[in-house]
C-alpha cells in the first residue's frame, strides 16, 4: 500500500511522518503516537468517543483518514491540561460527577472544549446541542451538561 507524507501538529508538537493512505486518524493517534486517550467505540461515527479537535473543530477520528489532517492542528484529550494543571473542563467533570465509566469522557471533553472556545458562556441547550454527537451510556447526561456549565461559570443558570 502506498505511503503518504503527513505533516501536522498534535497537541502543539510537530509530527512529520508517513502513513498508509487508509490509516484512520484514530488509529494513527492511538497506535502510532500512543495517544490512547482518544477512544474507539462504535467506529461508525455514532458514539463520539473518538472525537478530537482538528483546527479547533470536533471531528470523529474513526471516520477520518490521517492524511486528511495533514497541515492541520490536532488536539486530543492529552493536550487539554496545561502542565500539571487540569483544564477547567476536566476539573468540572470531576467536581460535578460528569463521568462514570469514563469511556465517553475524552470525546465529551473535546466537544465541550470546542464549544467553550467558540462560546464561553453557553446555555444548557447550547451545551446539549454541542454534545449531540457524543453518546454516554452511564450518566444520563445531566451531570455532563452541568459539568460544562460549571466550567463556563454558569451552573446556576445565570
Ligand atoms: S468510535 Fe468514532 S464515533 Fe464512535
Ligand atoms: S461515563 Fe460511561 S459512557 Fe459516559
Amino acid at each position: 500500500m502506498g505511503m503518504h507524507t503527513l505533516d501536522l501538529t498534535v497537541n502543539g508538537e510537530t509530527v512529520s511522518t508517513s502513513v498508509p493512505a487508509r490509516r484512520l486518524l484514530a488509529d494513527f493517534l492511538r497506535e502510532d503516537l500512543h495517544l490512547t486517550g482518544t477512544k474507539r467505540g462504535c467506529e461508525t461515527g455514532i458514539c463520539g468517543a473518538c472525537t478530537v479537535l482538528v483546527d479547533g473543530q470536533p471531528l470523529k477520528s474513526c471516520l477520518s483518514l490521517a492524511v486528511m489532517a495533514s497541515g492541520c492542528e490536532v488536539r486530543t484529550v492529552e493536550g487539554l491540561r496545561e502542565g500539571e494543571t487540569l483544564h477547567r473542563l476536566q476539573e468540572s467533570f470531576v467536581r460535578c460527577a460528569g463521568l462514570q465509566c469514563g469511556y465517553c469522557t475524552p470525546g465529551m471533553l473535546m466537544s465541550a472544549c470546542a464549544l467553550l472556545e467558540a462560546n464561553p458562556r453557553p446555555t444548557a441547550d447550547e451545551v446539549r446541542a454541542a454534545l449531540g454527537g457524543n453518546l454516554c451510556r452511564c450518566t444520563g447526561y445531566t451531570q455532563i451538561v452541568e459539568s460544562v456549565l460549571d466550567a463556563a461559570g454558569r451552573r446556576d443558570g445565570d
